[in-house]
C-alpha cells in the first residue's frame, strides 16, 4: 500500500520452478519483479493466492517453521539490507545465529565465504568502508553461509563492475551446476538473463513470456 492507494504489484501470476533449476526474472524497473521475489522467499505474503515451497503451503507455517524454512533461502536483495554498524564479517555470522552453529564455526565460514567473494582483505570493514559492489559480494557471502537450497538473488550484478558480474555469475552458475542450488535471479539486464536456463519476463505485473534460454 502506498499511503491509502492499493497497488496491484502483481496480478495472476503462475510460476513453477523445479529443483535444480537456474531461472531468471526479467522486466523493466516497476515491473514487480522485487515483489515476485520477496513472495517466493516467503520475505511478503500474497494478499491472495498460494505459494509452495518443498511442496509446503507457506501460509500455514508457524513462525519457527517460517524461520527454518528461511535457512533453506538464501536472498541477496536489491539494496544489500546489511547491518551498518557490524563489520562484513559480523553481517555474514549473523545469518548463522539461528543455524545450530558453533561460534569458531561460524568465523570460519564467514571468512571463507567473504575470501570466496574476493573480499579477503576487507573482512573487519563495515559497510560504509565498502564500495557498493564489495557490500553486495558481502550480501551474496551471507546468502550463502547456510548452505541453501534455494539462492534468489535480486539484481545481483546491479553495482558491481562487469568484471566483477562475470565472477559472481561464476560463482553462481557453480553453485547451481555442482551443488545443485536452485536459483532465481531478477534483472532488468537481458544479457545477463540469458545466463540462466530460463528466462521468466515480467512486465506490469505480469507474466508475459516463460522461456528456455
Ligand atoms: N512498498 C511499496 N508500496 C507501494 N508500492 C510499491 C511498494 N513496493 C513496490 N511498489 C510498486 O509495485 C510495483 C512493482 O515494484 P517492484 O516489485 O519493486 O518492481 P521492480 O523490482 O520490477 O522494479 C511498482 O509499481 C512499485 O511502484
Ligand atoms: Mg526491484
Amino acid at each position: 500500500m502506498l499511503g491509502k492507494i492499493p497497488v496491484e504489484a502483481l496480478r495472476g501470476v503462475n510460476l513453477k520452478v523445479d529443483a535444480g533449476d537456474f531461472i531468471s526474472i526479467l522486466g523493466p524497473s516497476g515491473s514487480g519483479k522485487s515483489t515476485m521475489l520477496n513472495l517466493i522467499g516467503a520475505l511478503d505474503k500474497p494478499t491472495s493466492g498460494t505459494l509452495l515451497i518443498d511442496g509446503v503451503d507457506v501460509s500455514k507455517l508457524v513462525d519457527n517453521q517460517l524461520s527454518e524454512l528461511r535457512l533453506k533461502i538464501g536472498f541477496v536483495f536489491q539494496f544489500f539490507n546489511l547491518i551498518p554498524r557490524l563489520t562484513a564479517k559480523a553481517n555474514v555470522e549473523l545469518a548463522m545465529s539461528i543455524a545450530n552453529v558453533s561460534r569458531a564455526e561460524r568465523s570460519k565460514r564467514a571468512v571463507e565465504l567473504l575470501e570466496t567473494v574476493g573480499l579477503k582483505d576487507r573482512v573487519n570493514h563495515k559497510p560504509a568502508e565498502l564500495s557498493g559492489g564489495q557490500q553486495q559480494r558481502v550480501a551474496i557471502a551471507r546468502a550463502l553461509v547456510n548452505n541453501p537450497k534455494f539462492l534468489l538473488l535480486d539484481e545481483p550484478t546491479g553495482n558491481v563492475d562487469s568484471k566483477t558480474a562475470k565472477e559472481v555469475l561464476t560463482l553462481i552458475h557453480n553453485l547451481n551446476r555442482e551443488n545443485g542450488v536452485s536459483v532465481i535471479m531478477v534483472t532488468h539486464d537481458q544479457k545477463l538473463s540469458c545466463e540462466a536456463k530460463r528466462t521468466v519476463q515480467m512486465f506490469d505485473g505480469e507474466i508475459q513470456s516463460d522461456m528456455v534460454n
